[in-house]
């Protein structure tokens, strides 16, 4: 088994799972936290180097007040809360997306979980708070001068403007959950060949077992990258593929 997959998660249908419910949806979002902590802990033996988790998208600031209230609440006590286990199990947690517009406490829960995990090598655990990839793109060409940069340049600009990491790959595996089949700004260059993978399961019923099926179902997929498919033993003499 690929023992550095980067798996990207999508991770919706908090609301709808609340509602199916007759629960407010901040229920949901309260659930959804609980799969996260299931994901995260099933991760690394599924040969998951790199997890990165799309939490809250900068279109998500149009929703009701109390809703974005409650989530960055959530994501602040989620950070306090996981920091320390994660240091503990060699979890390194980031952050990617804008700052500026996130209240102070939860941006200083960021840089705290940020520092005290930066030595983890187990798991490269991403979450994606006021993120959006088109402005993510367009901060990375902003930050480029002169002629057009190669793909690994931009790679590494666009790292820049998000507060990533230019070390981290591209995405292999994109899950969504929640029945929508659609990427709503989220890794829309790293996602280039990742395999799609749209799940029925509203996150809060996700588990390290969903996450399992997704993981082999990736692994029964031909990626290709353009190229012809690698010849198997199997494939008879003169239907190989040559060389151009
Ligand atoms: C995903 O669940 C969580 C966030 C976007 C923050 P939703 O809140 O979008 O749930 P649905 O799609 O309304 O069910
Ligand atoms: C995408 O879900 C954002 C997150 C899961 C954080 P949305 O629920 O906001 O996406 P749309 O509005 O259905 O496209
Ligand atoms: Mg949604």
């Amino acid at each position: 088994m690929d023992s550095n997959l980067h798996v990207a998660i999508i991770m919706d249908g908090n609301g709808r799972w609340a509602e199916e419910r007759g629960w407010p949806r901040t229920r949901g979002h309260r659930a959804g936290a609980e799969a996260v902590r299931r994901t995260v802990e099933a991760s690394p033996r599924l040969g998951i180097g790199t997890l990165t988790l799309y939490a809250f998208s900068s279109d998500n600031w149009r929703r009701p007040a109390p809703e974005v209230a409650t989530l960055m609440a959530l994501f602040r006590n989620f950070l306090k809360a996981e920091a320390g286990a994660c240091r503990r199990e060699g979890v390194r947690l980031s952050v990617i997306g804008r700052r500026d517009r996130l209240p102070s406490a939860l941006v200083t829960a960021i840089e705290q979980a940020e520092a005290a995990t930066a030595g983890g090598g187990l798991l490269d655990l991403r979450l994606a708070v006021d993120y959006s990839s088109r402005d993510a793109i367009a901060g990375a060409a902003a930050l480029h001068q002169g002629t057009t940069p190669s793909r690994e340049q931009f790679r590494q600009l666009l790292a820049r403007s998000q507060h990533g990491d230019p070390r981290t790959p591209d995405v292999d595996l994109l899950i969504r959950t929640g029945r929508e089949q659609r990427l709503s700004d989220f890794l829309l260059w790293e996602c280039a060949y990742a395999e799609l993978l749209f799940s029925a399961v509203l996150w809060p019923d996700f588990t390290g077992e969903h996450l399992r099926e997704a993981v082999e179902a990736f692994g029964r997929r031909n990626r290709r990258f353009g190229a012809v498919p690698a010849p198997t033993l199997a494939a008879p003499a003169g239907r190989q593929a040559s060389a151009p």
